[in-house]
């Protein structure tokens, strides 16, 4: 602000007079490239927390499917005995329908006739999300030693009025453990998640079950696959890579509980399932295959993170033989994702049901291993580091103990950096890039968020969030990837472990919050070079980023006003000629605190309107508190 400016203010507010907005002058020569923006520059990132996964993503509807009885504390199994019927349920750890799967649910029924059918409940995870005129696929093992035990009944059950929404049965066979399929198929019920599901017979018998499953409609009807709501929010956020598995879930709080691919892949009955490191057990049916096929299905690639020998707990392994499993196991995960059908697990991949290789280029060593106080990562990076890069020099190998003086000496081409911050501290951050070295490795940033509402963002965190992505976008010549973390957050009491999660969820619905709906607009407004641009005059917390897309010959400004009062400017737009009608696209709050729920979804959106600009200069004011994007024709 200059010494006029200053007194013209300070002599209105003596007198009174509303304070006129500070004008600042915004520069921008769309002829004048700066430097690249990567084409990978924004991704998706999320793990196993917040039952992102099971109770999220994954489109499994029943919780611990396989009776686990160290299932997160409680099995959520009960015994259900209508009217007159007597019955038992015990865990039966003589007979199963698989070598890991060798134990089973065992019901016993003395007593039960229609009308007094006896069996198992399971409320799901936090309720079934149940929507009209759609079909749940479901499956199950069973044994039965007799066929006098009659049909199983499987009923969706709203748990307010008892009225049953959908039901089919099964006629159970005697003999060994047999697979049934089922359908449940809903009319005209209105949306709701307050239902639960039953298992019932009508007939005296001893019954087993084990693997008893019943999925929601997934994505492009993928088997095995992800919700669809879901998925359709991730689409539009246009990512360009997932970075996958985690995060802490990768590395387990001991060695034990690390993300051990090979026991995530093949058949479901075949896979163990693990505690993950935020207190909860982890099916693993959203496995390594699945995570791979979730990039395919959003048309994104992989950013493989593999497990480097350190855990949450503080072990790590010793560098030398007692490291060499592990890195065999890294090469043999990269031959998974990667391998033709000559090689072992590439065969492996095909006989899983994915024939084709999926694309790779970037490989993370660890997660977090600054947090590694024992100082073995140098050592372990390199011996991970070159075995890899003997076998597959055209990868490039992301570090993360963020020691860039290191990197460049084995094989690194990029650090990966979180960023976790309150919406202030991140304000305070936007130009922490600006002068870093563009000598040493590419920059990713692998997590990143503004953090003070919860569950998700508030406006506040979007402007944090919007701020820190025109910085991002300002050196995207030297960041190549950012991915903002955790992506989901199951909203149910007491299903949340990380507060600030990007998009809010429970059984049957989604919700975007501020910073969502930020990074939609900035990733799908991107250009592919940043041109010359200064500003001068501006409020404290004003942002903007001007990227270009050559091709089209289009302008991208992105416009952030963070503080409290509007921001006049004069925009010189040098090569941009004559008058435009452009489209733009605003978010504003209220306050900081203003934000999204499930009650309220849609209290912060995105609103389109259209800008009369005048090339060359443009007087323009962004509001108090408001996001803008402006893509201009030039
Ligand atoms: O995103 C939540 C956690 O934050 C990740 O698991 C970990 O990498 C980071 O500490």
């Amino acid at each position: 602000m200059n010494k006029y400016k200053v007194l013209f203010v300070a002599a209105a507010m003596s007198v009174g007079v509303a304070a006129q907005p500070v004008t600042a002058k915004l520069s921008v020569d769309v002829a004048k490239i700066v430097s690249t923006v990567s084409p990978m520059l924004y991704g998706l990132m999320t793990e196993e927390i917040n039952h992102s996964y099971d109770g999220g993503l994954y489109a499994e509807m029943i919780e611990n499917r396989t009776f686990h009885s160290e299932w997160n504390g409680q099995p959520p199994w009960d015994l259900v005995r209508h009217g007159e019927a007597v019955a038992q349920k015990s865990l039966d750890r003589s007979t199963g329908p698989s070598e890991t799967f060798a134990y089973s649910m065992k019901l016993t029924v003395s007593a039960a006739s229609v009308g007094n059918e006896a069996g198992l409940t399971n409320p799901g995870y936090w309720g079934y999300g149940v929507r009209p005129n759609t079909t749940y696929s479901g499956s199950l093992y069973a044994r039965v030693d007799n066929s006098d035990t009659g049909p199983i009944t499987i009923r969706l059950i709203n748990n307010a009025s008892g009225v049953v929404v959908a039901q089919t049965w099964i006629a159970l066979q005697a003999g060994p453990w047999t697979r049934y399929e089922y359908k449940l198929v809903t009319g005209a019920v209105a949306p709701s998640i307050a239902n639960h599901l039953e298992f019932t017979v009508a007939h005296p018998g001893t019954l087993w079950l084990q693997f008893v499953s019943l999925m929601a409609p997934t994505f492009h009807k993928r088997p095995n696959g992800n919700r669809v709501d879901l998925m359709e929010r991730m689409a539009a956020m246009h990512p360009k890579f997932l970075r996958l598995p985690g995060g802490n879930y990768l590395e387990g709080v001991t060695v034990e509980d690390r993300f051990d691919w090979k026991k995530t892949i093949g058949p479901l009955i075949d896979r163990p399932g693990h505690l993950g490191p935020w207190g909860y057990r982890s099916t693993d049916g959203l496995g390594l295959l699945e995570f791979l096929e979730w990039c395919e299905d959003l048309r994104v690639e992989p950013v493989l993170a593999i497990y480097a020998g350190y855990s949450l707990a503080g072990t790590h392994v010793a560098t030398g033989n007692d490291v060499e499993p592990y890195v065999q196991s890294a090469l043999d995960e990269i031959e998974y994702v990667t391998g033709d059908t000559s090689t072992k697990w590439g065969a492996e991949r095909a006989r899983d049901g994915h024939l084709a290789p999926f694309p790779l280029h970037y490989i993370e060593i660890g997660n977090e291993d600054y947090l590694d106080k024992s100082g073995s990562y140098p050592a372990r990076y390199a011996q991970f580091a070159e075995a890899l890069h003997k076998r597959y020099p055209q990868y490039k190998l992301i570090a993360t103990d963020g020691n860039s003086e290191y990197e460049t000496k084995v094989h690194t081409d990029v650090s990966e950096e979180h960023y976790y911050k309150s919406p202030n501290d991140m304000m305070d951050l936007v130009n922490h890039y600006d002068h870093a070295s563009r000598s040493g490795p590419k920059i990713f940033v692998g997590e990143w968020a503004t953090r003070s509402g919860s569950p998700t963002p508030n406006f506040g965190d979007a402007l944090g969030d919007a701020a820190w992505m025109t910085a991002m976008e300002r050196n995207s010549g030297l960041i190549i990837m950012a991915s903002y973390a955790p992506l989901l957050v199951n909203v149910s009491p007491g299903a949340m472990q990380w507060p600030t999660d990007l998009i809010g969820l429970d059984a049957g619905s989604t919700y975007a919050s501020p910073s969502y709906w930020a990074q939609c607009l900035f990733a799908a407004h991107l250009g592919d070079a940043t041109v010359a641009s200064s500003i001068n005059g501006e409020n404290k917390h004003f942002f903007y980023s001007a990227t270009v897309s050559a091709r089209e010959k289009v302008l991208h400004l992105k416009l952030v006003n963070a503080s409290s009062n509007d921001q006049a400017l004069v925009l010189e737009l040098a090569g941009v000629h004559g008058g435009h009608t452009a489209k733009m696209i605003s978010l504003h709050g209220a306050t900081f605190e203003a934000t999204n729920s499930m009650r309220d979804p849609n209290a912060i959106h995105p609103v389109q309107s259209r800008v009369r600009v005048a090339g060359g200069r443009w007087v323009h004011t962004v509001p108090a508190l408001s996001i803008e994007v402006i893509d201009l024709p030039f």
